[in-house]
């Protein structure tokens, strides 16, 4: 688990970026994760949030096996199963579950779970856990939050996600404490539902090009 957990969090912090997807059919996985390749993104969090979740990773991790393919939205122990038999390398959740987060440590799935203030920080640390996600980020205090934390938890990592995009991207990149940001504006399903693959990728790209000018 330790292993796996630091690989995960390895790749997520060369991505820097973890685009947050939701597909209504598994139909849509591959072209979609495709067009994520193309604009340099390795990585996908899918989300539980449709019945596609657990197909739609399984497709991607049997026909793209170098991307890094995570389920989240993850809301109990069944989708904990499920996302583990589909072959997912990570787990994201919204909230602090701790059943949700036993079941996965004791799969040796590694788990990013989220929190919103500095009880989650603790708790997740009770778990050994040092990196989390911050959901919602610019709701809960976004950029002066993680600023104000990186004083007592200076070792903690943050994936802030929630009201994220282009335009306060770097403000979060920018920060020491920020491993990568999370967020649903480079796939939108608006975007996969009308199959429009090309803005995914461009996108995806021009979020790539932002976060180097923030390395
Ligand atoms: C999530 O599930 O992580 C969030 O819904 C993503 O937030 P965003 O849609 O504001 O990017």
């Amino acid at each position: 688990m330790a292993d796996n957990l630091s690989n995960v969090l390895a790749r997520l912090g060369e991505a820097r970026i973890l685009p947050v997807v939701e597909l209504d059919t598994s139909e849509a996985a591959l072209p979609l994760a495709k067009a994520l390749m193309a604009g340099g993104l390795p990585v996908a969090e899918i989300t539980f949030r449709s019945e596609a979740a657990a197909d739609s990773i399984g497709i991607l991790r049997e026909r793209i096996p170098e991307m890094l393919v995570g389920a989240g939205t993850v809301l109990d122990i069944e989708q904990v199963e499920q996302a583990h038999r589909a072959g997912s390398q990570f787990v994201v959740t919204p909230g602090f579950n701790p059943a949700v987060v036993e079941a996965c440590l004791e799969t040796g799935l590694p788990v990013l779970p989220g929190i919103n203030n500095p009880t989650g920080v603790e708790r997740a640390l009770g778990f050994g856990l040092d990196a989390v996600k911050f959901f919602p980020a610019e709701a809960s205090g976004g950029v002066p939050f993680l600023k104000a934390l990186s004083g007592p938890y200076p070792f903690v990592r943050f994936v802030p996600t929630g009201g994220i995009g282009p335009d306060n991207l770097g403000d979060y990149l920018a920060l020491p404490n920020v491993l990568a940001c999370g967020g649903s504006w480079i796939v939108s399903p608006t975007l996969v539902r009308a199959s429009r693959f090309d803005e995914v990728a461009r996108l995806a790209g021009e979020a790539v090009a932002l976060a180097a000018r923030n390395a």
